[in-house]
């Protein structure tokens, strides 16, 4: 892109003020100007400036938008059903038409962990990082099933490269790199609320990742979507990078969401507490859409006179789409949400760090398109055994309780076997050695005898 051409695409979206210090500028903080320019596109900047004229605030839709939602029927599987449905997924996975998908692009900022999430270290014996655990997982299952899971890994500029380094460091975990792919997603400008770009340098433009809903339009413009397609996958895993509990490529939900002829299935657990953060799926008619705990009412985080929550179920982001609907939803435009914060910005050509939010950022949630599916389905399982992410430094969802929890899960499956282990006594397990307590049981006569 040269100065003409990006003249002509800002003043078409009323953003010329970017190039306001351009003769201010080195010959290399211009080129590197346009090359941030290039990345913005015009339509892109309408739907941010409409956001904003809409009134939206906080990114959060107005609470009473969601005061007629219903809590959705979830499924528990348990004997026969169960068994069909692990049935159905076995075969889908023997078959090769299952893929993971990781979004791994934000930053760990409440953890105040400088990298990429993925490297931080919980291995309770071995310090291995989430990757570890994460990639282990989708190896012992495609040795299990004899069929590759190709892993989709998505991350964002601030750490692609630290992300594929830390695969490459460690030989990508025991898994064929050929079936690891890095995507990365995409950035968008930041604006004051009349919808003007803001430049946080003379020559910059402040920009911050698109949310993990961006994921959708990276998966088209990498080539990931369609490389799905040429591999002949039906089904995609989709997790997040903090919780190493996670049962990835798990049949039985693989099962469920084939046979409920499902587009979109989510996994959900019981909430531990009614104001646990997590977003709440709800029912609206005949479509469902995600609540996220910031625009429930707090009634609707209540309980009713029966002691019941309202809402029991949340969602710990585990879901399988279809491929062909991902395919569907990547050239649509997402929503956005709006997040106010203090952003660096330009005054006379100078650098001024505000002290109250003076600009908003703006995300895409990919749960946003659940409304979209013509068929979604809900499966409920145990939060103890799937899910219990590392969020913060300390306290509820820390390397802590996360550690203690994955021990946990492992002396269930010694006890199985008859084994207590002490809790004092610390315990990890390679997913490759067990995925499960019924290997761990296949192993068991080997450690009886031995
Ligand atoms: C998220 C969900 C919430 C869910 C909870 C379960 C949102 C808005 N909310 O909350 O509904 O109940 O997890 O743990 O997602 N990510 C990117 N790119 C980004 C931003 C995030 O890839 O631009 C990834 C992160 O790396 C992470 C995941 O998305 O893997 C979730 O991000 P996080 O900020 O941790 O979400 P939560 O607010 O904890």
């Amino acid at each position: 892109m040269n100065y003409a051409q990006a003249e002509k695409m800002l003043k078409s979206c009323g953003q010329e003020h970017v190039l306001a210090y351009w003769k201010k500028l080195s010959k290399k903080e211009q080129a590197a100007l346009l090359e941030q320019i290039a990345t913005i596109e015009p339509k892109s900047v309408r739907q941010c400036q409409a956001a904003l004229g809409v009134g939206v605030e906080n990114g959060c839709r107005k609470e009473s938008e969601n005061q007629d939602g219903k809590a959705p029927k979830v499924a528990e599987l348990k004997g026969a059903a169960l068994k069909k449905a692990i049935a159905a997924g076995e075969k889908e996975l023997k078959a090769g038409r299952v893929a993971a998908l990781l979004v791994a692009g934000g930053q760990g900022s409440r953890l105040g962990y400088d990298g990429p999430k993925g490297c931080y270290s919980i291995g309770p014996i071995t310090g291995a990082p989430l990757f570890y655990f994460h990639a282990r997982k989708i190896l012992a299952r495609s040795i299990r099933y004899g069929a590759a899971i190709p892993f989709y890994v998505m991350t964002s500029e601030a750490n692609n490269e630290a992300t594929v380094k830390c695969f490459e460091e460690n030989e990508y975990f025991g898994l064929n790199p050929d079936d690891v792919f890095f995507f990365t997603q995409g950035m968008w400008p930041g604006m004051t609320k009349d919808g003007k770009i803001i430049l946080d340098q003379p020559g910059h433009v402040f920009m911050s990742p698109d949310g993990h809903g961006g994921l959708l339009a990276a998966l088209k413009k990498s080539g990931a979507l369609a490389d799905m397609k040429k591999r002949g996958i039906k089904s995609v895993f989709f997790f997040q990078v903090d919780n190493p509990l996670v049962e990835i490529a798990d049949p039985a939900f693989i099962g469920y969401h084939v046979l409920e002829k499902s587009e979109y299935s989510l996994k959900l657990c019981a909430k531990r507490d009614p104001f646990e953060k997590v977003g709440m799926p709800m029912q609206f008619g005949n479509i469902f859409r995600m609540v996220e705990y910031t625009e429930m009412t707090k009634e609707q985080c209540l309980r009713k006179k029966n002691g019941k929550l309202y809402f029991l179920y949340g969602s710990p982001a585990i879901h399988v789409f279809d491929r062909a609907f991902l395919d569907r939803e990547a050239s649509k435009a997402m929503p956005l949400h709006l997040a106010f914060k203090k952003i660096p910005t330009v005054v006379n050509g100078k650098v001024v760090k505000p002290t109250e939010p003076n600009g908003y950022k703006f995300e895409k949630f990919i749960f946003d398109i659940l409304p979209n599916a013509k068929r979604a389905a809900f499966l409920a399982f145990e939060q103890k055994d799937e899910f219990s992410p590392v969020k913060n430094a300390e306290g509820s969802d820390s390397p802590e309780t996360c550690k203690a929890d994955m021990q946990a899960k492992w002396a269930r499956w010694f006890a199985e076997l008859g084994v207590t282990v002490p809790t004092t006594m610390p315990l990890e397990i390679d997913p490759v050695y067990a995925i499960d307590a019924a290997d761990l049981k296949s192993l068991g006569l080997w450690l009886a005898a031995d």
